[in-house]
């Protein structure tokens, strides 16, 4: 029940690929397959309001990139949106859009909030959450998928993480999809705008009452660090609170809705995830490659330079296409199947590289509990409504998914 108006190669020449209407409306895998064979290091022109951008498409050169942060930096933006409206502000000290030493001390800072053991507690709640969520759909018959499942859980573990009461947790979930400005074709760059500073604003205002107050949260925590030497600011604090939540709530959530999407398109599937011939861990990776939430990551190129022997000037914005990658048919086999029992799966739907995503083992367990609580506590789905795209050129994934759930 989402039909998608497929792309033909023939039409490349019309298209823009930072519009966010192509990504949410049309099917572009033919379009990736084509690039990728034919031209695997393309050029998308300038248009009247933004400069022109490389698409790399092949895995190889998706990871060639990701790997090389001193020919390819994200001090200029890491997504197109950024880059193409000529940079970040927060550069040099939110950790995705910094690179070099600091980069290397602010994510050793942080990383130690992000390890399996210090995240113990936080999966344990995310699987009860899974729980009372599923049970409570169950118990509805109807659910938004979206909404009534998926929205609940990231965004618990991150205000987990960041220890945010529980009484400005939806205000927080509201903040974080108009920020994006992903849930419907119409939202404009002033309401993305307003709510950004608006989630800024607060996480200012929550790290000034942490510092000295004894919490043992990532906001203590960056509060009572130093990188280089130096104490992190209050700006540097609530860039880095702010980007775990724009991180690490959607994509999480986009790839849930997904795998809810998958199962019930690919019955077959669902069959074997719960006969248990796709274990819990394999089929996770195959939800994380199929789904790919973030569709690119982007760069700025330091200095003349190649890709796939491509000539690449100074100063140049390149695009990895992780959508593209994960279907490269020179890394994986049958690309365009869903196998929950694949292996191996070099994805790089968390990128690659020294920028590898910080919250890929949380967002892993996320997704694992919902796959479990699939298998283990609904008998079937059903769809009862038409499913939503999220429009943005970085985001890729449904905004709701009406379902129907029988108990197992
Ligand atoms: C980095 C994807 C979940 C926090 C990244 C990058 C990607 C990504 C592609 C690299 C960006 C770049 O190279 O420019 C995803 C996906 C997720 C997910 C698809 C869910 C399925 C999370 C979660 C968190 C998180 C749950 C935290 C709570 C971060 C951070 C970085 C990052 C802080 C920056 C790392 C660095 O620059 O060193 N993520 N992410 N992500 N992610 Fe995730």
């Amino acid at each position: 029940m989402t039909t998608r108006r497929t792309i033909a190669p023939e039409e490349l020449g019309t298209l823009d690929l930072a519009d966010p209407r192509l990504h949410a409306e049309s099917d572009l895998s033919a379009v990736w397959r084509h690039l990728r064979e034919h031209q695997p290091v393309h050029w998308n022109p300038a248009t009247d309001t933004a400069p022109g951008f490389w698409v790399v498409t092949r895995h190889a050169d998706v990871t060639a990139v990701y790997r090389d942060s001193a020919r390819f930096t994200s001090e200029g933006g890491n997504v197109l949106e950024t880059l193409l409206a000529g940079g970040d502000t927060a550069a040099g000290r939110m950790l995705a859009i910094t690179d070099g030493d600091r980069h290397t001390g602010l994510r050793r800072v942080l990383m130690s909030a992000f390890s399996p053991r210090a995240l113990e507690p936080i999966v344990a709640s995310v699987r009860r959450t899974v729980d009372r969520l599923l049970r409570d759909a169950l118990d509805q018959g109807n659910c938004d998928f979206a909404a009534d499942v998926a929205a609940g859980i990231p965004l618990g573990a991150i205000c987990d993480l960041l220890g945010v009461p529980d009484r400005d947790r939806a205000h927080v979930l509201s903040l974080t999809s108009s920020a994006l400005g992903s849930h419907d074709a119409d939202s404009t760059a002033t309401d993305a705008w307003i709510a950004k500073n608006e989630i800024l604003l607060y996480f200012a205002e929550l790290a000034r009452d942490r510092r000295d107050s004894g919490h043992s949260d990532v906001i203590a925590l960056l509060a009572g660090s130093e990188v280089n030497g130096l104490p992190l600011d209050d700006d540097e604090i609530m860039l880095n609170c702010y980007s775990l939540i724009l991180g690490g709530d959607e994509t999480a959530r986009l790839s849930m809705v997904g795998a809810a999407l998958a199962l019930l398109e690919h019955p077959d599937q669902w069959q074997a995830l719960k006969r248990g011939d796709a274990g819990i861990a394999t089929a996770v990776e195959e939800i994380l490659r199929w789904t790919t939430p973030a569709l690119h990551a982007g760069r700025t190129a330091t200095a003349a330079t190649e890709i796939g022997g491509r000539p690449v000037a100074a100063g140049e914005i390149v695009t990895v296409w992780n959508a593209s990658a994960n279907h490269d048919e020179r890394v994986f086999d049958t690309p365009a199947e869903l196998r929950l029992d694949r292996t191996p799966n070099k994805h790089v739907t968390f990128a690659y590289g020294p920028h590898f995503c910080l919250g890929a083992y949380l967002a892993r367990a996320e997704i694992g509990a919902v796959l479990a609580g699939l298998r283990d506590l609904v008998a079937e789905m059903e769809q009862t409504g038409p499913a939503t795209p999220v429009y943005s050129n970085f985001l890729s994934g449904l905004g709701t998914l009406p379902l129907r759930l029988k108990a197992a």
